[in-house]
């Protein structure tokens, strides 16, 4: 009776078996890093806006203060996005020809507000509050980055589990005094210690900081 798999056949499918097991390994990997990669976290990705707002511009430049805009951010829970009213504030009278800020006239006319497209979001099933973080010391910098180099503004962090927790668990590596928490280039030494190290083993005592890493902090 002639052979009815030729000999070459068992290569091919041990080849083959080995093969699902190796695509089998890679994709797993694949989703592991699809996870961490920037297209599912957003880390460094820029929303395009209804108008190119820049940080830059008003932070740096012209010194302009977060709470200017983000009036909420230490009583509640969300740091909210300014009213166009707040733009009008300056807008009614400096560049008011300017073509780029014509959707900011369109909106404040017709009493409809700007639709900004979002760049940070966690995971619907967490909590998070920003009034908690800024009474305890935590500036804008240490989880937004350098925002005042920003002219679009872009996610620093990953927003990750891990993430938070790398910061619960150690609150004394991020910790800053109260009062530098929206200057983007305070240092330790500015306030008289002499490095992270010092100044956070004082300021966790002094502001009772407890290191929350129980899942109903942030699993509610
Ligand atoms: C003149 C007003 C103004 C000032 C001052 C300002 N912002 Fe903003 N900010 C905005 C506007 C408008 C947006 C929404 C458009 C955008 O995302 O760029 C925004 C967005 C943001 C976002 C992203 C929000 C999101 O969608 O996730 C962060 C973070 C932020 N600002 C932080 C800061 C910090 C930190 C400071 C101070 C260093 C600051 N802002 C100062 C007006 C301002
Ligand atoms: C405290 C005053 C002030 C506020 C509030 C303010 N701006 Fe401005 N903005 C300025 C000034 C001053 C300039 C010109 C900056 C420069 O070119 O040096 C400017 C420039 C701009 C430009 C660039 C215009 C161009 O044609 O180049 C845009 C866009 C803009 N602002 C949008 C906004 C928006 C949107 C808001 C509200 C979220 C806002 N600004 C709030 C003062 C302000
Ligand atoms: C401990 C980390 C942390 C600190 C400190 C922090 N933020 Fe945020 N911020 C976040 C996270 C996380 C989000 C996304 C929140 C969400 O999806 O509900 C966010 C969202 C925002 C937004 C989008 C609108 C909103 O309210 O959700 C703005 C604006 C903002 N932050 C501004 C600021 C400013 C200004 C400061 C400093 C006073 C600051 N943040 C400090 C983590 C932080
Ligand atoms: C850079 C440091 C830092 C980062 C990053 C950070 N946190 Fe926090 N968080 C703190 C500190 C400090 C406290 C205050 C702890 C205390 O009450 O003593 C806190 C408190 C909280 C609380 C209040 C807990 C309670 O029971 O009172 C929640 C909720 C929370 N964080 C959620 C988050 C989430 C969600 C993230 C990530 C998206 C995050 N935090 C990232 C530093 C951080
Ligand atoms: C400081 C805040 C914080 C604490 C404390 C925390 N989590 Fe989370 N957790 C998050 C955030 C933010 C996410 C969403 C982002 C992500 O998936 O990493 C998350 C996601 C998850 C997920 C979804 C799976 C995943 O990786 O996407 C599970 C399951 C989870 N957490 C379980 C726990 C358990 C169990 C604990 C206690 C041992 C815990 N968490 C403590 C912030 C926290």
């Amino acid at each position: 009776m002639p052979q009815i798999f030729h000999r070459a056949f068992n290569t091919i499918s041990v080849v083959s078996i080995l093969g699902v097991a190796v695509l089998a390994g890679l994709t797993g990997g694949g989703l592991y890093l699809l996870v961490r990669s920037p297209y599912t976290t957003g880390v460094g990705v820029t929303r395009d806006q209804p108008i190119p707002f820049s940080h830059a511009h008003h932070v740096n430049e012209l010194g302009i203060d977060c709470r200017y805009c983000h009036t909420s951010v230490e009583d509640s829970s969300y740091a909210s996005v300014p009213p166009t009213k707040t733009c009008m504030n300056c807008h009614s009278q400096i560049w008011v020809g300017s073509e780029m800020l014509a959707p900011v006239r369109e909106s404040y006319r017709t009493d409809t507000s700007i639709e900004w497209n979002r760049v940070h979001r966690v995971a619907e099933f967490c909590y998070f509050n920003h009034s908690i973080h800024i009474k305890k010391g935590i500036g804008c910098v240490s989880c937004h980055g350098r925002i005042d180099h920003m002219h679009l503004v872009r996610q620093q962090n990953t927003l990750l589990m891990e993430w938070c927790l790398d910061c619960h668990r150690q609150p004394e590596k991020y910790v800053r005094p109260r009062d530098q928490i929206y200057n983007m280039n305070f240092k330790p030494q500015d306030a008289g210690y002499k490095n992270q190290e010092e100044m956070g083993k004082a300021l966790v005592e002094k502001y009772e900081i407890r290191s929350k890493t129980s899942c109903s902090a942030c699993h509610r």
